[in-house]
């Protein structure tokens, strides 16, 4: 009898781990691609024959392997936002990499436990740009930003048996669509995602947590549910949601009918004794383990990672992150990796943040586009902060051909992707919907602000919405910094006072900040304080005394991002250095790459690392020392004795 019941239970064990298996399947598709830069309007037929294109891997960026050219995205323009007047040649601007043009990428795959009662979605974590999918010949669907992750359901276009369907790709990049390296292709992962007709979508769970003391958290996990009508009704289905701690054990669990609930889902409040709050000092994760339950099988198993955490903004006195104030400590980051171009490298993100952190950096700004999930996971594993941004324009064009195309139909559609993809993961703190736009200039410009500030809102309510201005007189004027919830500056920390005096906020961030310009290892002498300084090398001192003209140097900022109390900190630009952007060598080929890293393109500190370390990093000693300027010297100029030391001893 026991026996029986034994073997009952292992086949039992044994069955639900294979139903569990098919329930939902992810899968990556990372190998076995094509890949041409032919527009070859036949791409897209599953027929067609691309045996001779190049085999590659996903992540890819096809521009990264070069050749550099000046003549590659060179712009003949008037970057207004830098002060210039006239257009001039611009031939580094985007990285000088062979971006523009159009690709395709083409795989054929099979999908995995296929019945014909199966739901199967494609999902791109990001691909450069305009992307038009096809499966087995027709279109599946179009997504202009190239940054954000998107997903269609690919069901209907599937062959009979889910076997040997073609995909097809294609990407079409234009010269002046950006103003930095933007990278090209299918340069983020691809997924696949197999579920039953009745399921939890993709984004599918929001958990928050509205109560957290030391006694214990509120945990609201909502989750929302998909199934074909007529088939099924609301009271057929349950959910049981399980909270897991780091280590996989259950806390806490709750089981509900959906005719509880509406608008098919479900609203489900647990408690999670004496929690473990995520931190930057200690990322602590959970997750939440949901089932869909029908008719008593289980028919889908989602998993969210989250964390149990605690953000708030108290006007004249800050940003506290689980009732502690901290100040950011931030940097702005490009996408790119240096060398590695756009094509996302976990063990690359890993590492930058790992040099960032050693200098003390506390939160990262992903300027100016979404970022790839793997940045954001390892965000959360790793306990760096994140204020996650949208766009670099809105509808007034900065760049001819940039996303003000495509602002007024996808403008809310790519809001509402960035906010349900990330808004489970504790390391995002922010949501940025702006940076320098050219709506801060026009009186209308607060009402666009607006309407992106309500969707964030809207979708999330639990973060802060910031946008990067930089022109304050106009944005007092018109009413956008009044009206966003941060108000973000951008090189204007001279003006955080009158601007504290004249917001309704009480509270200043500086949203970009410094823009010092280094070449690591290169020294200029005589050490002056110089702005838009270029030498014959086409580098810049490395004693960090030199910047742009609407610039400044580390040193000049702290003073406000320290001292003032309703000021949360600043991001730097930048951490790295990145692609494009070879200011102030506009026109100065072959410069291609950014000289305001505070790490040079292959994450390698500049000097102003050290600097930043001593002021930021002050749980430890830092001791730095530079090459002497020897004429200085002599001339008895002692203040040439660069000594970068932590602050604190
Ligand atoms: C800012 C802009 C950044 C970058 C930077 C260089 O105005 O927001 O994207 O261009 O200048 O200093």
């Amino acid at each position: 009898m026991k026996k029986a019941a034994l073997f009952l239970t292992i086949c039992f064990v044994a069955l639900s781990g294979i139903v569990t298996a098919q329930n939902r399947t992810e899968i990556t598709l990372e190998k076995g691609w094509k890949f041409t830069r032919e527009d070859n309007v036949a791409s897209q037929n599953r027929d067609f024959d691309d045996r001779g294109w190049q085999s590659v891997r996903i992540p890819h960026d096809w521009a990264i392997y070069g050749p550099f050219s000046p003549t590659n995205d060179r712009q003949d323009v008037a970057i207004t936002q830098d002060g210039q007047k006239e257009a001039m040649e611009h031939a580094g601007r985007t990285g000088g990499l062979p971006f523009v043009g159009v690709g395709w990428y083409r795989n054929s795959f099979d999908v995995p436990h296929f019945s014909t009662d199966k739901k199967v979605s494609i999902q791109f974590d990001g691909a450069m740009s305009n992307a038009v999918v096809y499966v087995n010949g027709k279109e599946a669907g179009q997504w202009h930003n190239g940054y954000n992750t998107f997903h269609f359901d690919i069901t209907n276009l599937l062959n009979k048996d889910g076997k040997n369907n073609s995909l097809a790709v294609r990407l079409e990049n234009f010269t002046e669509q950006s103003r930095w390296y933007p990278g090209a292709g299918l340069y983020r992962n691809v997924h696949l995602v197999v579920t039953n007709e009745s399921h939890i979508p993709i984004w599918g769970t929001y958990v928050t947590t509205p109560r957290v003391n030391d006694e214990f958290a509120e945990v609201n996990v909502k989750t929302k549910i998909e199934y074909p009508t007529g088939d099924a009704t609301a009271a057929d289905f349950e959910l049981e949601t399980i909270i897991k701690d780091t280590e996989g054990n259950p806390i806490a669990q709750q089981i509900d009918r959906l005719d509880n609930f509406s608008d098919n889902e479900f609203n489900q409040s647990l408690i999670v004794m004496n929690p473990v709050l995520w931190d930057v000092l200690k990322p602590n994760l959970y997750s939440v383990e949901s089932k869909l339950i029908k008719a008593g099988s289980v028919i889908d198993n989602y998993n969210t990672t989250f964390g149990i955490r605690n953000i708030e903004i108290i006007p004249d006195k800050g940003f506290f992150l689980n009732g502690r104030r901290v100040n950011f400590k931030g940097v702005c980051m490009h996408h790119d990796l240096g060398p590695l171009g756009g094509a996302v490298n976990d063990a690359a993100i890993r590492r930058q943040i790992r040099i960032l952190q050693e200098m003390g950096v506390n939160a990262i700004r992903t300027s100016h586009n979404m970022p790839a999930p793997e940045l954001v996971k390892a965000a959360d594993e790793m306990g760096m902060m994140l204020a996650v941004e949208t766009f670099d324009e809105w509808g007034i064009p900065k760049v001819k051909n940039g996303y003000n195309k495509y602002f007024d139909d996808w403008a809310e559609k790519d809001v509402v992707n960035v906010v349900h993809h990330y808004r489970n993961n504790p390391s995002v703190v922010m949501w940025f919907i702006g940076n320098e736009v050219n709506e801060q200039s026009v009186m209308w410009g607060a009402r666009v602000a607006r309407f992106l500030q309500d969707i964030v809102q809207r979708e999330d309510p639990t973060r802060f919405v910031s946008n990067g201005m930089d022109r304050p007189d106009a944005v007092f004027a018109n009413g956008m910094a009044a009206m966003m919830e941060v108000a973000g500056f951008n090189y204007r920390p001279f003006r955080y006072k009158e601007a504290y005096g004249r917001l309704p906020q009480q509270i200043i961030l500086g949203a970009e900040t410094a823009s010092t310009v280094s070449s690591r290892g290169v020294y200029k002498f005589p050490v002056e304080r110089k702005s838009m300084a270029k030498y014959d090398d086409h580098q810049s001192s490395s004693y960090d005394v030199e910047h742009c003209s609407w610039s400044d140097l580390p040193e000049d900022n702290f003073v406000y991002h320290d001292d003032l109390p309703y000021c949360i900190g600043e991001f730097v630009w930048t951490g790295f250095d990145y692609l494009g952007e070879p200011t102030p060598y506009y026109s100065d080929w072959p410069s291609h790459s950014s000289l305001f890293g505070i790490v040079d393109l292959a994450g390698i500190p500049k000097d102003r690392y050290y600097l930043y370390r001593s002021h930021w990093n002050a749980d430890e000693e830092t001791l730095h020392i530079l090459p002497l300027d020897v004429e200085g010297q002599r001339r008895g100029d002692h203040s040439c004795v660069c000594l970068h030391q932590s602050s604190h001893r």
